[in-house]
């Protein structure tokens, strides 16, 4: 039987606790490595209805870029604005611009008719897409996005939606490739789209 000298205890105590410590902190390394170097895991398959009342799946867009924003026609600031910046930035884009399909898909069914989106879409450029569904479909294709939306009561009786702003970009083979805030700017937005397509 081997007696460990009272007198090693506290340092055989401290090299353990550092041992841990190393183990921890290896551990937590390996755990956000992996969480950068994968692409995450943003998007996936849609059944929805566009603005001619037509069904269209993601797979309709296989071998495009789709360039995607969620929103509602009734937002009175943030989705025309974003709207507006990802239209001009296809524009801007010259031929390489289109190869890209600009994307919008309503957080607000009830009240966005494929009628409603096709009037709302044309006013920002011909080649847009508006996409609606039945709630259920909606809250799939928010679901894979990650996108948030509530529904705000407003004093006259309608109401708002709060939702998140976010501009996706999606490659060819329909995965995510990155995203972008619409406070980047149609310049910027067209120079890093020219970059990666
Ligand atoms: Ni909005």
């Amino acid at each position: 039987m081997i007696r460990t000298p009272i007198a090693l205890v506290p340092y055989i105590a401290l090299a353990t606790v550092i041992f841990i410590a190393v183990l921890w902190q290896a551990g937590d390394q390996l755990t956000s490595r992996e969480v950068t170097s994968g692409t995450p895991d943003v998007g996936g398959p849609f059944a929805l209805t566009d603005q001619t009342g037509a069904q269209r799946s993601d797979a309709d867009f296989r071998g495009r870029y789709m360039l995607i924003y969620f929103g509602y026609t009734y937002c009175p600031d943030v989705c025309p604005l974003s709207l507006g910046v990802m239209n001009d930035a296809l524009d801007k884009m010259g031929p390489k611009g289109k190869a890209v399909t600009p994307i919008f898909i309503t957080v607000d069914p009830a009240r966005d008719t494929p009628a409603v989106l096709k009037t709302y879409v044309a006013a920002f450029g011909k080649n847009w897409i508006g996409l609606t569904g039945n709630a259920k479909a909606i809250e799939t294709v928010t679901k894979e996005y990650k996108v948030y939306y509530k529904r705000q009561p407003l004093k006259d009786g309608g109401y708002a939606m709060d939702h998140s702003s976010t501009i996706y970009l999606m490659g060819p083979d329909g995965r995510f490739v990155t995203h972008y805030d619409e406070s980047i700017g149609p310049d910027a937005l067209a120079e890093d789209l020219k970059k990666r397509i």
